[in-house]
């Protein structure tokens, strides 16, 4: 299993849903970030479930910084971040020890690890987890702030409800971060609630697309082949349970276009070279181009429903009807807004710094 990330700067999780605490490892970090407790806390709270459109389970998510942080700035050694698990109903999960809920980890964990895993909650492969991940994110996210560089997520899609597309990035980045609810019009802010309710009364689920921008980034970034800035972002986003897809820029649409209408232009602004109206988001030859970063994830239906399945008993060798017991989110795309904002703040740290040194954020 790696559950470790990076390269320069690199993460390391371990955690379960039902096991005593998450634990995140952040090294490689640059000396002398400041680190700030409440926006820490700020982009926690866009990760905690909210209402009935989320999951019934609350956990406060506080954390304890265990190291690497001294007098309020990191100290360039290891982070150790703490959130401890204390809203755990693992008697829900008693009758799924054996039956493998479909869509899940619960039979793909069974088979790779021969029943010892800790089948609480989803164990390893809950939602969970990505709790430390945010807040090891927003570490990360001070960092590159450091250096003028924001990222900001909307839900574009959910439940076939769209949202508006970008407008001003930068104010857009701004209103984004300061919702719960990361979707740009209120009106389809409205049209999707009412359709993950829907979803939850019927006990079933919906899914959605996130799409990420990232403004202020420097030409140059990326290290091809293998570690284009496409494959190391994708590589940690696909990491995140329950993404589906990741493209880039017009993605997949691009199959179907004209080269006169993905290529944009070069033109010398202020005596800089700048891409203007590039379909690529941002990336070429796996090299940031200095426009804005550009790209989105498909975010699958939550697979724990209400609704009675077709599985099969693990343990006995068994068919059998499963109708899920627990607590679980009607959709987790509003929630995974900002794992995937953490995912890649922590990737550009580490491409900043294989780039630029390990001194790159120093202020
Ligand atoms: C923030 C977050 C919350 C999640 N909540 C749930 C949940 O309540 N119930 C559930 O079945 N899956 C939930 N998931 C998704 C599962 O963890 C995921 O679908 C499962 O591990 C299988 O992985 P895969 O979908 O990537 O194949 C959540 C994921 C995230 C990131």
């Amino acid at each position: 299993m790696k559950s470790s990330f990076g390269q320069s700067v690199n993460i390391c999780i371990a955690g379960e849903s039902h096991g005593e605490a998450l634990v995140a490892v952040l090294s490689g970090l640059t000396p002398g970030i400041k680190i700030d407790m409440d926006y820490i806390r700020h982009c926690l709270s866009q990760r905690a479930p909210v209402g009935k459109i989320s999951t019934p389970r609350h956990e406060a998510d506080e954390f304890e910084i265990l190291s690497g942080v001294f007098e309020g700035h990191t100290t360039g050694t290891p982070v150790t971040i703490l959130i401890r698990n204390t809203n755990t109903k693992s008697k829900d999960y008693s009758e799924m020890a054996s039956a493998a809920r479909p869509g899940h980890a619960d039979f793909t964990a069974e088979a790779k690890y021969h029943g010892f895993q800790d089948f609480r909650g989803g164990g390893h492969f809950s939602g969970r987890i990505t709790a430390v991940l945010v807040a090891a994110g927003a570490i990360a996210r001070l960092a590159l702030k450091n250096k003028g560089i924001e990222i900001g997520t909307h839900i574009a899609k959910c439940a076939g409800i769209s949202d508006r597309y970008f407008e001003n990035v930068a104010e857009d980045i701004k209103a984004l971060n300061n919702k719960c609810f990361a979707v740009l019009s209120d009106e389809s802010a409205e049209k999707m609630q009412a359709e993950i309710l829907k979803a939850s009364e019927e006990g079933d689920s919906v899914g959605g697309v996130l799409e990420t921008v990232v403004s202020g980034l420097p030409a140059g970034l990326g290290e091809p082949w293998f570690d284009s800035m496409e494959s190391v972002l994708s590589h940690f986003l696909f990491s995140i349970p329950g993404i589906k897809g990741v493209e880039f820029g017009s993605g997949f649409a691009v199959a179907d276009m004209k080269g006169s209408e993905v290529n944009g232009e070069l033109r010398i602004e202020n005596g800089k070279i700048v891409p203007v109206n590039d379909l690529s988001g941002g990336i070429n030859g796996g090299i940031t181009n200095g426009d804005i970063l550009k790209f989105r994830c498909a975010v699958r239906p939550t697979p724990t429903i209400f609704k009675e399945q077709k599985t099969v008993d693990m343990k006995n060798l068994e068919n059998k009807t499963l109708c899920a017991k627990g607590r679980h989110d009607p959709a987790i795309v509003h929630r995974v807004r900002a794992v995937v904002d953490a995912a890649t703040a922590i990737t550009l740290c580490d491409m900043m710094a294989q780039r630029f040194g390990t001194d790159w954020a120093t202020k």
